[in-house]
């Protein structure tokens, strides 16, 4: 039987976290799905913001898991049975240490951060949001963070507040220093904008908000990948993950709370799992973290997840990110050289901004640029990214944008760059 080994990223050099930027042209070559073309041109995968590609040693994990020892959790008194556990309950121990976590029983595994924010919205949400209660989100929230709340709201006569933008994509804190007036029960908002790449001063906030008495929730999908994440320096209360935009299998992903906080909470999901003893008309509940992963979870996808934990952890997190803050130099250079008329949205300033560049040309809709920049094998997203109430504020009916990962590199930012001058061509004549 294999082990699932310590993963080593080949872009590294040997275990220590390198110096300086990646090697993000060698560390393809663990990415099999970049070694391919798609409509005669190399892939140029630019989509690395909705979810990014998969290293060897992920999809190996998972097949090894499916292969070896596929067993349900925390049940088969059987090798298999104990191996699939020991892997499952290692890969928490993973992620706990990929974000400084103090305590891995604070992990509670969820399909994606979208199911993490809907947990506290249910369960601390619902025991702790009572009429009038206000709750303060941010213009730039993904509907992630945003449509949980408003169901609470609704349900319990809560009132949304909102910190609003300015036009560069930075929030107004001085605005938000009024809203803390409202004595909010939550203040709730993205450590990075999955649409302006906005990175958002998340222990400020924090420490602003609890000084008024509010517990703090952070959407950090768009930050564990790309920037390095310590939950113990962010001083937050609740943390939500996806695995898939982390270099792990789609369906994974992760909510991270202060142990109390859960302990405190109520079931979010019932069922198997997640219990101690159950009698016909009453039952009591298993320990955090199990408490919240009622049913057969989903055993392979979190020890993948567990595996891009550690393949990121070999890399580097501060690499990783001086990579992306040099790619998004490069673009924001080499784009409007290859289209003067371009606009590009979100902060100028690279200490602020994380690897997404939203875009327009004017007069060309977003979803006939990214059309036409598929015929050359270019993938980049285009609409309104699951932030309409953004697009509103910024007077945008949609915008195409181009996200960065690990394995970018500058030539596909050239491949971007020329792809946009056929668009223009194409539109223009
Ligand atoms: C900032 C942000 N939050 C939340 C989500 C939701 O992630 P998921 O669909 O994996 O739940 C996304 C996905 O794009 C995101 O970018």
């Amino acid at each position: 039987m294999t082990i699932v080994e310590q993963p080593k990223a080949s872009g590294t050099t040997g275990g220590a976290a390198p110096r300086g930027a990646l090697d993000a042209a060698a560390l393809r070559a663990d990415f099999p799905i970049l070694d391919q073309e798609v409509n005669g041109h190399r892939l140029v995968y630019l989509d690395s913001a909705s979810t990014s590609q998969k290293p060897n040693v992920v999809i190996d994990a998972v097949s090894a898991y499916y292969r070896e020892y596929n067993a349900n959790v925390h049940r088969g008194i059987y090798t298999i049975g104990e191996k699939a556990t020991a892997e499952y309950e290692g890969a928490r121990a993973r992620v706990a240490r990929f974000i400084n976590a103090p305590d891995s029983h604070e992990i509670v595994f969820t399909r994606n951060a979208t199911e993490a924010i809907n947990l506290v919205a249910y369960s601390w949400g619902r025991a702790n949001i009572d009429r009038g209660d206000a709750i303060v989100l941010t213009e730039m929230e993904h509907h992630a963070n945003l449509v949980p709340w408003q169901l609470l709201v609704q349900e319990k006569d809560g009132d949304l507040e909102f910190v609003p933008i300015s036009d560069d994509g930075l929030l107004r804190l001085e605005v938000f220093e009024v809203l803390l007036h409202l004595k909010p029960k939550l203040v709730a908002f993205t450590h990075v904008s999955n649409t302006l790449g906005t990175i958002n001063p998340v222990r400020q906030i924090a420490d602003m908000a609890h000084a008024a008495g509010a517990l703090v929730l952070v959407d950090g999908a768009q930050a564990v990948p790309h920037v390095p994440v310590d939950i113990e320096a962010l001083g937050v209360d609740f943390y939500a993950f996806s695995g898939h935009k982390m270099l792990a299998p789609m369906g994974s992903g992760a909510l991270w709370a202060r142990r109390e906080l859960l302990e405190a909470m109520p079931p979010f999901l019932a069922g198997g799992e997640m219990i101690r003893e159950v009698h016909l008309r009453r039952s009591d509940w298993n320990d955090i973290p199990w408490k919240f992963e009622a049913g057969t979870p989903a055993v392979g996808d979190a020890i993948g997840l567990g595996v891009a934990a550690d393949y990121l952890t070999a890399l580097g997190m501060d690499a990783v990110r001086a990579h992306e803050r040099e790619l998004v130099a490069y673009a924001l250079e080499a784009l409007p050289r290859a289209v003067p008329d371009i606009a590009v949205y979100g902060p100028m300033d690279l200490d602020l901004r994380g690897g997404v560049i939203p875009f327009n040309l004017p007069d060309i809709h977003p979803h006939d640029v990214a059309q036409i920049l598929d015929r050359y094998g270019i993938a980049v997203r285009a609409g309104h990214h699951c932030t309409m109430p953004l697009h509103e504020r910024l007077d945008l009916a949609a915008t195409a944008r181009a996200s960065f990962s690990v394995f970018s590199t500058n030539a596909d930012i050239d491949a971007l760059a020329a792809g946009l001058v056929e668009v223009e061509r194409i539109f223009r004549g």
